[in-house]
């Protein structure tokens, strides 16, 4: 398996483009089950995420051409006809977000199987609030020996759902879903990520009719067909939140572009209050870091627009370093704290007890060979290693190659001694 090597203490300057999101363009992608006519998706990343869901949707009917359009990036899935319903459990393992697939599913033909998720490394991650949405809008739901059977002969029927709490992945599957249905849906509590916002705009451009995406409650009035359409992922906040980690790390002058401001302010925020500078600019930001230390500041993660938990694991690395001890509290996942320990072997200072983690400052870190555990783990280690004395090694890198596209490249472009080992083939214990 591939392995990543950062030589520590490369200042970095230049100029990081960041990529379509992640995890819009999953979502995004799903949407195609709905018409039978091209939907074209600009900006998109090229992610081992991307491909996975690929697989599944060519599985379901839908035909992916991946090309370099004339806006750069594109993916073009056309679906005339779903040919199967069935979502087997070896393509949903691999990545979560393709449980998504049932309510499209559903909504256009009436029925589908499709595994459930499982848990998975952050946390339990239960799909409850997916499928109470699903039942809300009328379908039919039976779970055996892993699978769900969903089942809505006559269609979905818009529906009042309320969720106890905010959920991303819900909220765009009920949305999805809610699309084809006959008659207006209302989700309560609906999450407020930039994602949903995003989704909203596809569908709509798709012939979809859907308000209040962004607030905690979206109408949806469903509409018989939807059309083919062409529509631009939104900036990965996460990739950019990292990038503006990686600078206020590493030292130096680092502007982010291709971007949009106002997606990651709860993290620009804290990064001020460390004591890294920070310019807001019109396609993105610039993250300036002189040699003086941080200070260290307390976060705790929030739906947006609070702190991503998809940052968490970076902002602990950058506090390995500062000066003081940082309260690092996670309000989503059980289970988030992995890289800690990896972080540990480069000689951090972190104590973790329940949801709370303290992190004392060191003056300087040590390379070593550590593990990526998860896909946000992964990229703290990479960042803790830009300032580590020596090499550090992280193995486990398909985890990475899940979420960041090209990040030896962009790193190494701003002057980060980063470097790709290619594997033996062998898999690592
Ligand atoms: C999305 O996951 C993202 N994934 C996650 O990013 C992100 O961390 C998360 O939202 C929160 O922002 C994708 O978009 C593909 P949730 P999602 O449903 O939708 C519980 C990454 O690294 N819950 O908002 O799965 C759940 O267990 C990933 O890119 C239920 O109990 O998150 C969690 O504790 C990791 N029942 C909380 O809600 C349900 O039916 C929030 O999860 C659904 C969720």
């Amino acid at each position: 398996m591939d392995r990543i090597a950062i030589t520590g203490g490369a200042r970095l300057n230049g100029s990081i483009p960041i990529s379509g999101a992640k995890n819009s363009a999953i979502k995004l992608m799903a949407a195609s089950l709905l018409t039978d006519e091209p939907l074209r998706l600009t900006n998109m990343p090229r992610l081992a995420d991307t491909r996975f869901l690929g697989k599944l949707l060519m599985r379901l009917g839908v035909s992916v051409t991946e090309s370099d359009g004339p806006d750069g990036q594109q993916t073009i899935l056309h679906a005339p006809e779903i040919t199967s319903g069935f979502a087997p459990y070896d393509l949903v393992r691999q990545m979560r977000a393709s449980f998504n697939v049932l309510g499209p599913l559903v909504a256009r033909s009436g029925q589908a199987k499709v595994s459930l998720p499982g848990g998975c490394t952050i946390g339990a991650r239960p799909v409850d609030l997916h499928l109470q949405a699903l039942e809300a809008l009328g379908a039919k739901i039976d779970l055996h020996e892993g699978y769900v059977y969903a089942q809505a002969p006559r269609g979905l029927k818009g529906a009042e759902i309320t969720f106890p709490f905010v959920s991303v992945g819900a909220t765009e599957h009920a949305m999805l879903a809610a699309v084809l249905a006959d008659g207006v849906t209302v989700i309560h509590n609906a999450a407020c990520e930039p994602e949903l916002v995003d989704l909203q705009e596809c569908l709509n451009a798709m012939g979809a009719k859907v308000e209040g995406a962004g607030t905690p409650t979206v109408t949806i009035t469903g509409v018989p067909r939807l059309k083919g359409a062409t529509h631009a992922v939104i900036p990965d906040r996460i990739e950019m939140g990292t990038y503006a980690v990686a600078a206020a790390m590493a030292g130096g002058e680092v502007r982010l572009t291709n971007a949009r401001p106002g997606l990651i302010d709860a993290l620009l925020e804290k990064l001020k209050e460390a004591g890294a500078g920070v310019e807001e600019t019109a396609d993105g930001c610039i993250i300036r870091r002189n040699g003086s230390r941080l200070n260290a500041v307390d976060i705790e993660t929030a739906p947006f627009p609070g702190f991503a938990t998809d940052l968490q694991a970076q902002f602990m690395a950058l506090m390995t370093t500062a000066n003081g001890e940082s309260r690092i509290r996670e309000t989503i996942f059980e289970n988030r704290f992995m890289h800690a320990p990896e972080l540990m072997r480069l000689g951090a200072d972190i104590s973790v007890s329940g949801g709370e983690a303290r992190v004392r400052g060191v003056e300087q870190l040590e390379g070593a060979e550590v593990m990526a555990t998860d896909l946000r783990a992964s990229v703290s280690l990479v960042i803790a290693g830009l300032v580590a004395r020596g090499e550090t090694t992280v193995s486990r890198i398909y985890h990475l190659d899940r979420g960041f596209e090209r990040l030896e490249e962009k790193l190494g472009a701003c002057g980060a001694q980063v470097r790709r080992i290619v594997g033996d083939g062998e898999p690592e214990l």
